[in-house]
């Protein structure tokens, strides 16, 4: 009997979702994957290229953007307020800016979709644009993700925003206004509210500055600068100040692949026996890197390679061997730079020797999904020794998982981590609602299939 192993991936249609089977076939044997693997373009700098292009002057150019549905999301409604944007799907989009202060009032409801970056962000430019009156809602996932945390710093600034639940909630209705300027020091690290609070105060009078307790994801500040904003940062603080009203210039922007999808290889590279991936083109910004600190001190093989800055953004390609890993402690100023991650990072946890835990991170409870409910309840259906606390996961690794029927909760990031644990698994795992992927990935079962035996 020969020892060779096939992993079969099929796509199955049922109505209106995709239920991904992942079955690997032939016991025992080498499963290694292999390959060189092109990731999609990192999705928070496609929607920031998108947006600030849309209000900037003259033309941006944008090489390299996530034709994910979140960018489509922002693209969309940026076009209903009158910027031309050629078609995502092609290697230059262009952006027509309009410049400040100059988006129209939509005849129509602005849909961001899935997208929290798309809804949070777009409120700080709606909010600050006199005169005119913006709707905007999304789908049943971000219709119940708090929004109170942007809506209240703009009230602050003298925004007027009506929803349910005190305008926590979207659908939301703004009311442009000519705003105040304001010190916001928000509760939350987050770079969606940093983000929103600094285009606000871009067509405000004076100086915006927010202070957040840990450093988000500084994509916003960089292309900020880079679009000709006037803008301090304070590293000892966390402090960003912009000086309004700024006008911003078109660019020319090259987005670097999204770590976040680079992610589901390392973890896939790092557990899967006998693996070697090289993931190309990865951008590694410090402030995102918090999956290679985590993955290297549970003992994962990664090299960084080819170390470039591309268009202000520090870039690398990344060499993943596999090797044998070990629980550890994660939490504290880790979690903004691994934030996203948190779900294939506990599928590694659960190959790990040892227990791993995971706090301060109760902030995954307000993403896609309550991430936290859904990993410990999807794992352990594959068998896996994991509990859910109020901010974090506990688990115990180092037992084989087996196949399993899951649920995507139309989590895109929960539907690619499962993806990575069905390849470990004894036997065949269904993961249902599995279309979620092209919120951020929309080639991600292609490239399984190219590196899988
Ligand atoms: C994002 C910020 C993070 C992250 C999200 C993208 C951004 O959210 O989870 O996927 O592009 O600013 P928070 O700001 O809510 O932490």
């Amino acid at each position: 009997m020969s020892n060779a192993v096939t992993i079969d991936i099929q796509v199955e249609q049922q109505a209106a979702h995709q239920v991904l089977h992942i079955n690997p076939q032939g016991s025992g044997g080498d499963r290694a994957l292999r390959g060189t693997i092109q990731i999609p373009g990192d999705k928070s700098i496609s929607h920031r290229s998108l947006m600030l292009g849309a209000i900037a002057q003259g033309e941006t150019r944008i090489q390299g953007l996530l034709v994910g549905e979140d960018p489509q999301s922002t693209a969309h409604c940026f076009r209903a307020m009158g910027v031309e944007i050629s078609p995502l799907n092609s290697t230059l989009v262009t952006v027509q800016g309009i410049g400040l202060g100059n988006l129209q009032e939509p005849d129509r409801v602005l849909d961001a979709g899935n997208s929290g970056t798309t809804l949070r962000l777009m409120l700080g430019l709606l909010a600050s644009h006199p005169d005119r009156l913006f709707t905007v809602t999304g789908d049943h996932s971000l219709c119940r993700r708090p929004m109170g945390r942007v809506v209240k710093p703009l009230q602050q600034m003298g925004a007027m925003i009506w929803g349910r639940q005190g305008a926590s909630l979207a659908p939301l209705a703004v009311q442009g206004q000519r705003l105040q300027p304001l010190h916001y020091h928000s509760p939350v690290a987050s770079a969606q509210v940093k983000s929103c609070v600094l285009l606000a105060g871009l067509m405000t009078e004076g100086e915006t500055t927010v202070t957040e307790p840990a450093l988000s994801r500084d994509h916003s500040e960089r292309m900020l600068r880079a679009f000709g904003a006037k803008l301090t940062v304070d590293p000892h603080s966390h402090s960003v100040t912009v000086q309004g009203p700024t006008q911003l210039q078109g660019q020319s922007v090259v987005v670097p692949g999204d770590i976040s999808s680079a992610a589901f290889w390392l973890v896939a590279g790092a557990i899967v026996p006998g693996s070697e991936l090289l993931i190309e083109n990865v951008g590694v910004n410090p402030t995102r890197t918090g999956i290679l600190d985590a993955l290297m001190a549970m003992g994962a093989d990664i090299q960084p390679e080819n170390q470039r800055d591309v268009a202000g953004e520090p870039v690398a390609d990344l060499r993943v061997r596999a090797s044998a890993l070990k629980g550890c402690d994660i939490g504290g100023a880790l979690i903004p730079r691994l934030i996203d991650e948190i779900p294939v990072l506990a599928v590694a946890a659960a190959l790990a020797q040892g227990k791993t835990v995971i706090r301060d991170a109760a902030e995954l409870r307000v993403k896609e999904s309550d991430r936290l409910a859904v990993v410990a309840s999807q794992l352990s259906k594959m068998g896996a020794t994991i509990t859910e606390l109020p901010d974090g996961l506990e688990i115990s690794g180092g037992s084989s998982l087996n196949g399993a029927e899951v649920d995507s909760y139309t989590d895109h990031r929960i539907a690619m981590g499962f993806a990575i644990a069905a390849l470990v698994a004894q036997g065949k795992t269904s993961i249902g609602r599995a279309e979620a992927a092209s919120i951020s990935y929309p080639d991600f079962v292609t490239t399984l299939r190219g590196i899988c035996p």
